[in-house]
């Protein structure tokens, strides 16, 4: 019975059990035997793994976080911590490896491949930066998550005549920013791929104001070049010339633990069968995201060290709604 690894990596992501869940089963549909490895690359380092059935994955499809763990796994880059992971695979006779997860461990994946490791990827990233597919695994319930904070933010925004600073997760991308900024009603919202300056910055939210608001609300990529906590400095030190009160809110690791909303929990599965279908037909060595609307392979060395940026366009439309 051919043999397949199934590792989560990186940053976990809602939706990623689901993927693990479709893994598991589509791959067991198929005749294969399926291994889990624990806490991400460090687990395929010490080689640890542990086979999967299909009742182990059953009542975890509506679970957040990662079931298998996951870690950041430095020692991957190592040469030495390469070759651990690559022996395990020998030593395993694993015939697949499945890596879910985003920007790090799909270059760590594409290490792997280029060392003759039979790997398929799938695209899960809160941050969706990846290169090789439209949406990740978990963007849109961190994107829910953080849409909640906005909506209890502005309730007391209002009662006080605040402006507010929410901060976002989404490392160097504005992805998370954007949608959660255009979704919650911002007044502003500030991606590293358009920066704006804090005199800018309190400008749109004054005009807010004097278009008759009672509250104002910016919405901070935590990859800006001013992220909430130098606004936040600035805005205060020039309190009495902008004219409001500002307070700054990090939602930080809360957007990574929702529970996974219907549509990650679908992204998971379909990926999940996509990757195992992948590797049934050989084809490694590649990334399976989600592009038109349709499960695509990309090649990891497309994929491995690049990523996409949010589509900064959607700024003018953000702008727009926010009069
Ligand atoms: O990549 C996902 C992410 O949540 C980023 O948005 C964030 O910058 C980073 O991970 C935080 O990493 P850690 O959980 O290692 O602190």
């Amino acid at each position: 019975m051919p043999r397949l690894a199934v590792v989560t990596s990186g940053g976990d992501a809602p939706g990623m059990n689901a993927a693990v869940r479709a893994v598991v089963r589509a791959a067991v549909a198929h005749g294969w035997e399926v291994h889990g490895v624990p806490h991400g690359y460090t687990g395929l380092i010490g080689g640890e793994l542990r086979t999967l059935g299909l009742r182990d994955v059953g009542g975890i499809i509506e679970q957040g976080g990662t079931v298998l763990g996951t870690s950041r796994c430095e020692r991957l880059k190592s040469g030495e911590g390469l070759e651990l992971a690559l022996a395990t695979l020998r030593t395993l006779d694993i015939a697949a490896l499945v890596v879910i997860g985003g920007n790090g461990s799909q270059t760590g994946a594409w290490e792997l491949a280029q060392h003759g490791a039979p790997v398929v990827g799938i695209a899960s990233t809160i941050d969706n930066d990846l290169y090789g597919t439209d949406i990740s695994i978990g963007a849109t319930t961190a994107t829910d998550v953080a849409l909640q904070a906005i909506n209890q933010l502005r309730v007391t925004a209002s009662a006080m005549t605040r402006a507010f600073l929410v901060e976002v997760m989404g490392r160097s991308c504005g992805y998370l920013a954007l949608m959660a900024g255009i979704a919650g009603g911002a007044e502003a919202i500030v991606i590293p791929e358009a920066e704006l300056p804090p005199e800018e910055l309190a400008r749109e939210l004054r005009a807010g104001y004097l278009r008759g608001k009672s509250h104002a609300i910016a919405v901070v990529a935590e990859g800006a070049r001013y992220p909430a906590e130098a606004l936040l400095s600035y805005f205060r030190e020039h309190r009495d010339r902008l004219g409001f009160d500002v307070r700054a809110t990090r939602l930080g690791h809360v957007q990574r633990g929702g529970a996974p909303g219907a549509f990650d929990r679908m992204l998971g599965t379909q990926l999940g069968v996509a990757a195992v279908s992948a590797a049934m037909e050989g084809r490694f060595g590649t990334l399976v995201g989600l592009r038109a609307g349709e499960p695509t392979l990309t090649t990891l060395a497309q994929v491995a060290g690049r990523t996409r940026p949010a589509d900064r366009r959607l700024l003018e439309l953000a702008r727009m709604m926010a009069m």
